[in-house]
């Protein structure tokens, strides 16, 4: 629980709205967010680094909505993007073109062109066959497109295999051994600028010494591609940072910065770029949800909620915890163990499983701490279910950032078969 999201006289407020009066208003489930926790994460992260020249780039895969992505253009931040879904939203939301960077193994000739077009700041390349693309793509358009690398050091994040990106097998980055190579490759193709170098090892670390000991490894890197002519003017260290979700203790943006700046302090004329998500709104969002039934089986008790994978899939997917708790402490009953489930066809469909939580009765509202980063973000609408809504308070008032899907939204762009009615009528029985 964060300073943002608090029980005051035994009821869970986000800042100084109670939970309750949000779900009534809104309804559930509802991802709620507080913009103060949000900001403050962004602006801590910020002053960790301080005067080391670098430029924060808001990961916005992590929680996507564009109210979200106007607070970061608002600091004068920057955007770290995956796809062309998410350039349109930075671009929408006012984050300007120059401090967009472009990661992902798979950008396509489509995207890379309208990524050029808008005049982003970096792409970060892959392989050698999007090198070769990007190249072409930007000589059709008498365009230079800035570049870097990003390498796989093959360090270990000690995360969770899903989210680790940095070991040799993974399809991310390139080796470092042919880093060189392509580096080198790339300097004599005139529609292309080398100006980076770029990693990004793995999701939730929860210490310092695999980021510092990537960022050495990166170092000594540029300093024999310095050898051949090649000068890396920015270091892009990804993002990564941890969060607490149960008894997890991450580096805190200043240990964090502490440490990569200790390895970086020998570089000069080097900006640093930062692509933090998980650490910005992570711990920023709660997701309320309403009990439906309690369904005691001679096995199990399970509670059975209105949110479910399809709205937080990270349970199910990664086996992740999340903190759940009764938005009303009043009156609490004893704690049972319990496993939350949503109302999905699957087995794996589950929030929490055999968790000692307080009884909660039919209709009452729990809150899923945690839910910030890939909740919204990775939902779906398996099942047909609509997907949330989302809430952002700020300053005192909570503004609908995101509405409830509705039912005519499940099929739009889908279409009926023209069966004139005669067919179906007069079908061969
Ligand atoms: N940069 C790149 C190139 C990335 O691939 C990612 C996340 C980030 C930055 C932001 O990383 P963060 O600071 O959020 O750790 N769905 C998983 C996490 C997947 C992370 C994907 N890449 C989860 O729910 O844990």
């Amino acid at each position: 629980m964060t300073d943002y999201f608090e029980y005051k006289s035994g009821i869970l407020h986000v800042e100084d709205i109670p939970v309750e009066k949000l779900a009534e208003e809104y309804g559930t489930p509802l991802f709620v967010y507080s913009g103060a926790n949000f900001s403050k994460n962004l602006k801590e992260l910020e002053a960790a680094f301080g005067d080391v020249r670098h430029l924060l780039c808001y990961s916005v895969k992590a929680a996507s909505n564009i109210s979200l992505l106007q607070k970061v253009a608002s600091f004068g931040m920057g955007a770290d993007i995956v796809s062309g879904g998410e350039l349109y939203r930075a671009l929408k939301a006012g984050i300007p073109s120059g401090r967009i960077v472009y990661s992902g193994v798979g950008k396509t000739a489509q995207e890379m062109a309208e990524a050029l077009d808008a005049g982003i700041f970096m792409f970060n390349l892959e392989s050698s066959e999007e090198m070769h693309l990007l190249s072409v793509i930007a000589e059709d358009k008498r365009l230079v497109a800035p570049i870097s690398f990003r390498v796989n050091p093959d360090v270990d994040p000690l995360t969770h295999p899903y989210i680790a990106t940095g070991l040799k097998d993974s399809k991310f980055g390139i080796p470092i051994a042919e880093a060189p190579f392509l580096f080198a490759e790339a300097k004599k193709i005139p529609s292309l600028k080398i100006i980076g170098l770029d990693c990004h090892i793995g999701s939730q670390l929860t210490s310092t010494e695999p980021f510092t000991d990537t960022v050495k490894i990166l170092i000594q890197l540029m300093g024999s591609l310095r050898e051949e002519g090649i000068n890396i003017r920015y270091l892009d260290i990804g993002g990564g940072l941890g969060i607490n979700y149960s008894n997890e203790v991450p580096p805190t943006a200043f240990e964090y910065a502490e440490a990569i700046t200790k390895v970086t302090k020998q570089l000069e004329n080097v900006t640093l770029i930062l692509e933090p998500g998980r650490s910005v709104v992570g711990n920023s969002c709660i997701l309320v949800t309403r009990v439906i039934y309690n369904k005691v089986t001679p096995a199990k008790h399970f509670v059975v909620v209105d949110a479910a994978m399809n709205d937080l899939i990270r349970p199910s997917l990664y086996g992740s915890y999340h903190k759940i708790v009764p938005t009303n402490q009043l009156g609490v009953l004893p704690t049972k163990k319990v496993t939350v489930v949503g109302p999905i066809c699957e087995s794996g469909d589950f929030l929490a499983k055999d968790r000692d939580l307080p009884e909660v009765l039919q209709g009452e509202l729990v809150a899923i701490f945690g839910a910030g980063a890939y909740g919204f973000s990775m939902s779906s609408n398996y099942n047909s279910r609509p997907r949330a809504a989302e809430v952002l308070v700020d300053g005192g008032v909570a503004r609908l950032i995101r509405q409830r899907e509705q039912y005519e939204d499940l099929i739009n762009g889908e279409s009926l078969l023209e069966t004139p009615e005669d067919d179906i009528l007069g079908a061969k029985l």
